[in-house]
């Protein structure tokens, strides 16, 4: 995986923006108004960072981790990120030994690359954590439309991004039987763009 979406990294927002149109900023939009204050934030894929500005804006004193796969991706998201934004970066596809360690989980369109055994081994191990997960809900498909921008954007990122899948993961659906407590919830009116604050369950 690691470094598989540096080719469309120059690309990846005015192509999801082009095809999606601004539901992948408006949901995302939604969950940052709900992050807190201050603590511990790990950012999982986060792409090309663009969030940060706007996550510094309403908590400058969060400590972010930005984890991402693609080196391509995490040196325009140093870009996008304000001077004064305290950032760890981290070039890895490995996740699993930073979870523990942070309190709060940002994970937007990041569920969708994922099989549905890896999404099932991300509970952490200890403590107790808020999860704010942006991803399209394959449960909530209102037309066929949406469901070739879909098609397509996997058959693109299968030849451009080493891809794996050839279906949406029901990552929300998992996170459910996983025990999790939604918190909130925003379903926009497209209704398979969705996002959700979830808790961990409690050890
Ligand atoms: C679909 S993009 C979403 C980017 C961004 N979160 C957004 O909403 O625009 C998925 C990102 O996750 C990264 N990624 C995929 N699998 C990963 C893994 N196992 N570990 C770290 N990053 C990963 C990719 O490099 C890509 O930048």
């Amino acid at each position: 995986m690691k470094n598989h979406y540096n080719f469309v990294s120059k690309y990846y927002d005015r192509l999801s923006t082009a095809v999606f149109s601004n539901d992948i900023q408006i949901i995302q939009d939604w969950l940052i108004q709900h992050l807190p204050a201050e603590g511990n934030l790990l950012i999982l894929g986060g792409g090309t960072g663009r969030i940060l500005p706007q996550i510094y804006q309403q908590s400058p004193n969060l400590n972010i981790s930005f984890l991402e796969a693609s080196s391509e991706m995490i040196e325009l998201a140093k870009k996008y990120s304000p001077a004064q934004q305290n950032v760890k970066w981290i070039h890895s596809d490995r996740w699993e030994e930073y979870i523990d360690q942070h309190t709060y989980i940002y994970a937007a369109f990041f569920l969708d690359c994922l099989t549905e055994d890896e999404i099932n081994t991300l509970i952490p191990n200890k403590g107790e954590q808020v999860w704010y997960v942006a991803d399209f809900d394959p449960r909530n498909f209102k037309s066929v439309v949406q469901r070739i921008k879909i098609m397509m954007s996997i058959i693109f990122f299968k030849v451009f991004g080493h891809h794996s899948l050839w279906s949406l993961p029901d990552a929300f659906g998992i996170l459910q039987r996983k025990g999790y407590k939604p918190l909130k919830s925003n379903r926009l009116k497209s209704q398979y763009v969705f996002s959700q604050i979830l808790k961990t369950p409690s050890h």
